[in-house]
């Protein structure tokens, strides 16, 4: 069932209309002239009143970048910086000032140095420093114009208050053994945050080499994108770092820490050396991340055929990090629960995830790091060739891991909400940090990664290599568009082929199959620009006349029915089934053996059970619960209390289980509640299966005792897989007062990290008892969250989702759009707004249209 979708959805040649080309314009090729001196009086005005000399959000390119000196001293104890900066720029065209980014960071000083003063020893002239904290820049006026083609050095002191948020250079702490905190100081940068770090030229095309020194306590160690070189001893018993040139890369993936993390080591077969870092305690849990990373640097320095550049890679697990992890050139940062495995708490999900998160960071050492996109608008060049490349390496290197399956699955996730009017295409003009952040969305990473997909089974997996080898060999170092990849593909002969004196075709008319039934001249870009550049994805209808086939090709739309308003522009759509016949396929499921098909069959089952019950309709409500527990009752039955059995066997159990005791089926609760009980006598010693234990905590969870218990063990964890199971099983409690606890010490963000606030709220919106009081808790508390997360950050778009789009009535999308446009007219818009109302509108239409006929068909069923 499932590789016949996977041929039918993925495998069409789209021939819809090409939308006309967008323009994006190329960073160094925009005017000459000095913005300054064409019309001083509309300039925006500087915090000290003067006119600011630029007016547009992105820089001008006559002044580039060549290489940082950048040193840092961070006091852990005052919780502060001083740094001090050197840039070596290259001034392409006669100016007068020199505009950077910079955000939140007090400049104290700023001198500029020529080659001439430079050679002679000259101290630097000052000087003037203007400030537009809009577009987070400063100016640096010059006495005298910068000359073209020759080289400067611009100096800069500089202080800041380490960030408290997740951005920029922030600090993050943790619990020892004992129950000590301890901080630590860690950056992270991308899309626009290095800005918050040191000024700086922060856009991917000003790429530069960095030479970091960072001075520190004794008691710490300092990590950065390449190897220390040294260590000096400085006043007071300070030691300073100088760590080596890093190669030529962009802002967004310079990184320090200083921290006191122990480390394990490895080398890779090219002699690269790889680390994995964490807190001393939690040390024992490295070793999985170290055997995992080890494999796939030795899987991509094979297949892409270029080495890692640098001679080390460290892969760090931060205490506190806002996304999953953030692919830092050398200097991997991940959150815990993407790094660290603990072979008595981590699920094989969690195995699985952490395969996952090594692979795509790993992969963006090749893509995104040595070839970096022009510009945001085509981050899926980045992400979704990191997500791409998890499906090869490690297919590769854990087969058993099967991850085709998990790859499927998000195609179809992608492709479900790709199939809204408010989606967009996967390349998009983006300006503002907002909507640069809102391009790391599931349209970058899995719209982008399925079309690869696509193109590679078109192409044939031996083409499409060596065009994607061939791009990374071309734009190494440099940056890249769409257009450089498809002509990377369409002429996928290598420099060496020549070099070598051996044979190469340029067939830019490809060669697959495929092709013979299409025009002469068919260029890769032509077809892939219908996926890049527009919206959606295309339903291919093929309708028998006689000998003949038809096939018509249109728009995929989700739930726009017949007699829908809608229908006549948007034609037809997903719901030409009846919701019957689907519902007579799932009687095919308890015969299914093959575990992702099944799996999928009960989700989609589950989330009418959970769509039922958030509504309070408790006919369906009970009968779809005995129709689960009737057809599936041979298959849960079969399953143990185990960790036995292959990854997906595993999963199966997990997630049977997991049917099981939500529905309350009495063996199941029995088992759970026994192992819940011998684990509290044990005093949490007792070891649980890891595949179950979320189970059995969320049943435990259930009486008050268990619950307290819980929320103790939490305390004491030192696992963030295991944190993470109970945070889950705390939040399925049906008394509003723990959840509200829950919210609580979320929002303090002592117990539980800010961190897993997004994904508790997620936790307790999903839950029947709690799906109002999250959704209240957002509208009153908006300013609190935008004090903690960006509008734009993964966590506010998962909080902003997961509260809002499961509502399923005309008061509920009322409100919501209420509220939406209250913040709008505010001054803050996200895509997401448009999104959640859409599915919430789908969510109304789907019951009043299918509502009945669930109804019946489960009396005639069960
Ligand atoms: N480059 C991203 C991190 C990132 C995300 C930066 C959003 C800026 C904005 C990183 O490579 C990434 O994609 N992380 C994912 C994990 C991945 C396995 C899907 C994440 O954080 O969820
Ligand atoms: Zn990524």
């Amino acid at each position: 069932m499932v590789n016949t979708h996977r041929k039918l959805i993925l495998n069409i040649y789209c021939s819809a209309i090409i939308l006309p080309q967008i323009c994006i314009c190329s960073q160094f090729t925009s005017s000459s002239n000095d913005q300054y001196n064409e019309n001083p009086g509309v300039f925006p005005v500087a915090t000290n009143g003067e006119p600011f000399p630029w007016r547009e959000l992105r820089l001008p390119t006559k002044v580039i970048p060549l290489h940082y000196d950048l040193f840092v001293h961070p006091n852990l104890t005052s919780l502060d910086f001083v740094a001090s900066e050197k840039i070596e720029v290259l001034v392409r065209d006669t100016t007068q000032f020199i505009i950077l980014h910079s955000h939140g960071l007090e400049i104290m000083n700023a001198t500029l140095q020529s080659e001439e003063d430079l050679r002679y020893k000259k101290s630097g002239e000052k000087l003037t420093v203007l400030s537009y904290p809009a577009h987070q820049q400063i100016a640096l006026l010059v006495p005298e114009k910068l000359m073209a083609d020759l080289r400067y050095s611009v100096a800069i002191d500089f202080q800041a208050k380490l960030a408290d948020g997740f951005e920029g250079f922030y600090k993050s702490t943790y619990r020892t053994l004992g129950g000590e905190t301890r901080t630590i100081a860690v950056t992270d940068f991308e899309p626009t945050h290095a800005r918050m770090a040191f000024p700086c030229f922060d856009e991917p095309l000003f790429k530069a080499n960095f030479s970091i020194k960072i001075r520190r306590e004794s008691r710490h160690i300092a990590l950065s994108n390449m190897p220390k070189v040294k260590t000096i001893e400085r006043e007071g018993g300070l030691l300073e770092d100088h760590f080596e040139t890093t190669v030529k890369m962009s802002t967004y993936l310079v990184a320090y820490i200083v921290c006191d993390f122990a480390s394990v080591s490895g080398t890779a077969s090219s002699g690269v050396k790889v680390s994995i870092y964490a807190s001393p305690d939690k040390w024992s849990q490295t070793h999985y991340a170290l055997e995992a990373s080890l494999k796939l640097l030795d899987f991509y320095e094979n297949y892409f055929n270029i080495h890692y550049p640098l001679p080390k890679l460290d892969l760090v697990a931060i205490p506190d990090f806002e996304s999953g992890a953030m692919e830092n050139w050398g200097l991997v940062t991940y959150r815990e629960t993407s790094l660290l495995f603990d072979p008595k708490t981590s699920s094989t999900s969690d195995k699985l995830w952490v395969t996952k998160v090594i692979a795509h960071e790993l992969a963006h050492q090749w893509f995104g790091n040595l070839v970096t996109m022009e510009w945001w608008n085509d981050i899926w060049l980045n992400e979704g060739f990191a997500t791409y490349m998890e499906l090869i390496s490690v297919n590769v290197t854990y087969p058993e891991l099967q991850f085709d399956n998990i790859f499927l699955n998000d195609c179809f996730e992608v492709i479900k909400s790709d199939s809204l009017n408010s989606s967009r295409p996967v390349s998009k003009q983006a300006e503002t940090p907002t909507q640069i952040q809102e391009m790391f969305d599931d349209i970058s990473y899995k719209k982008g990664a399925c079309l690869l997909n696509m193109l590679k089974d078109f192409l044939s997996e031996e083409k499409f290599k060596k065009g994607i080898i061939h791009y990374l060999k071309k734009f190494s170092y440099r940056n890249a568009k769409n257009d450089d990849l498809w002509s990377s593909l369409s002429n996928s002969c290598l420099e060496s082929d020549f070099t070598s004196g051996g044979f190469c075709y340029s067939d830019s008319k490809t060669t697959s199959n495929t092709l013979t039934f299409l025009e002469e001249n068919v260029e890769v870009k032509d077809i892939m620009t219908t996926w890049t550049r527009q919206k959606g994805i295309p339903l291919v209808v093929v309708e028998q006349e006689g000998r003949l086939l038809k096939l018509r090709q249109e728009r995929f739309l989700n739930g726009v029915f017949r007699d829908d308003p809608e229908w006549g522009a948007l034609q037809e759509s997903a719901g030409r089934l009846t919701l019957d016949k689907a519902l007579d396929l799932t009687h095919y499921l308890q015969h299914e053996t093959s575990i992702p098909a099944l799996l999928q069959g009960l989700d989609y089952l589950e989330s009418f059970y959970h769509t039922m019950d958030r509504r309070n309709i408790s006919d369906i409500t009970e009968n779809l619960k005995r129709y689960l527990l009737q057809y599936f009752k041979p298959v849960i039955d079969m399953q143990s209390w185990s960790d036995e059995g292959s990854v997906w066997d595993r999963r199966l159990r997990s997630s049977l289980l997991k049917l099981a005791c939500y529905l309350n089926y009495a063996p199941c609760i029995r088992k759970a509640t026994e192992l819940f009980s011998q684990w509290m006598e044990s005093s949490g010693k007792l070891n649980i299966p890891s595949d179950v234990l979320k189970i059995v905590y969320s049943v435990g969870a259930q009486t008050t005792e268990g619950w307290n218990y819980l929320l103790e063990q939490y305390g004491l964890s030192l696992s963030g897989a295991e944190k993470n199971k109970i945070l889950y099983a705390l939040s399925t409690s049906k008394h509003q007062e723990k959840l509200i606890k829950l919210i609580d010490l979320g929002m303090e963000g002592k117990v539980i990290k800010t961190q897993d606030l997004a994904s508790l709220l997620y936790a307790i919106a999903r839950n029947p008892k709690g799906q109002q009081l999250a959704w209240n808790f957002v509208k009153e508390n908006w300013t609190h969250l935008l004090e903690r997360f960006e509008l734009s950050s993964f966590p506010m778009r998962i909080i902003i989702s997961g509260t809002t789009s499961h509502f399923s009535s005309k008061d509920e999308l009322q409100e919501v759009k209420l509220f939406f446009e209250s913040l709008q007219t505010q001054g803050s818009y996200l895509e997401i707004f448009q999104i959640v109302l859409e599915t919430i509108s789908k969510n109304i239409k789907w019951l009043e249209k299918n509502l009945p006929s669930l109804r019946n068909w489960l009396l005639i069923s069960i």
